[in-house]
């Protein structure tokens, strides 16, 4: 079986490039169009969601030159992905911090959202200065919103408190979630042999398989793919004691 959803940590741009003797930023940009190519063999071989990681929270502490290389290709790349999602049917979101961003980046990634929001083909999210952890602190503080938002009076009761408090369950958290409406991965592949989440998706892998590959993420492919895939299939999904 095909996973309905496989999440990507798309590593070793830099030891690509070093490997070949030039810049990390020469790895960066062979990794973008290896995405672009990605998201259509997935599709192919029947994936529906695709969720990469593009710049993590703790990606700022590279060196400016390449913080601000990183920030232009990603431009460019959601720029370009009106056209891209258009052809492929593909839905893109972003999920994360997008207060921290540059402003055209927000527009250029609200444009994109809302131009592809009714295409059925691949549903990809892109994660962008994404991070676990903050994810998790930005939906604890959307609860707290929520019931603020809810009360008339400029206090909330006690009871309200007590009420919310016990009637939040993992379902209701999931939803203020970067990731709302998506179903978590079944499949998280990560490149160039890391053994680590690098606070990816720490919510949604919950029960999620990990294939860790040494091919570094430019030279990752179809039949890589294809071939984490099939590693898939060879496992026994537990959760917990059952296989459902
Ligand atoms: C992944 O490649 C791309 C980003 C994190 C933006 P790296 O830049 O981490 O490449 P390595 O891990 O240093 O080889
Ligand atoms: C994870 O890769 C982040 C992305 C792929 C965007 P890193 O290269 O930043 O992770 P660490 O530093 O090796 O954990
Ligand atoms: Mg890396």
């Amino acid at each position: 079986m095909v996973p309905k959803h496989i999440a990507l940590i798309m590593d070793g741009n830099g030891r690509w490039a070093k490997s070949k003797g030039k810049p990390r930023t020469f790895g960066h940009k062979k990794g973008s169009e290896t995405l672009k190519q990605i998201c259509k063999d997935a599709y192919d071989l029947g994936v529906k969601y695709v969720t990469v990681y593009a710049f993590s929270t703790e990606n700022w502490k590279r060196s400016k030159e390449e913080v601000s290389f990183l920030m232009g290709l990603l431009r460019q790349y959601l720029n370009e992905s009106i056209k891209n999602s258009e052809e492929n049917n593909m839905r893109v979101r972003v999920i994360g911090r997008r207060s921290d961003l540059d402003k055209d980046i927000i527009e250029a990634i609200e444009s994109l959202e809302e131009a592809s929001k009714e295409f059925d083909g691949l549903q990809l999210q892109i994660a962008l200065n994404y991070g676990g952890r903050d994810e998790i602190i930005r939906g604890m503080r959307g609860v707290f919103q929520h019931l603020l938002d809810n009360d008339g009076s400029d206090q909330v009761s006690k009871h309200d408190l007590k009420l919310a408090m016990q009637e939040l369950d993992e379902d209701k958290f999931s939803y203020y979630l970067d990731t709302v409406g998506i179903p978590d991965p079944e499949l998280l592949i990560r490149t160039s042999g890391e053994l680590r989440t690098s606070n990816f998706m720490l919510w949604q892998l919950a029960y999620t398989e990990f294939y860790v590959t040494d091919v570094y993420w430019p030279d990752f492919n179809r039949t890589e793919l294809k071939k984490a895939i099939d590693a898939y299939n060879r496992r026994e999904r537990r959760f917990g004691g059952t296989t459902k």
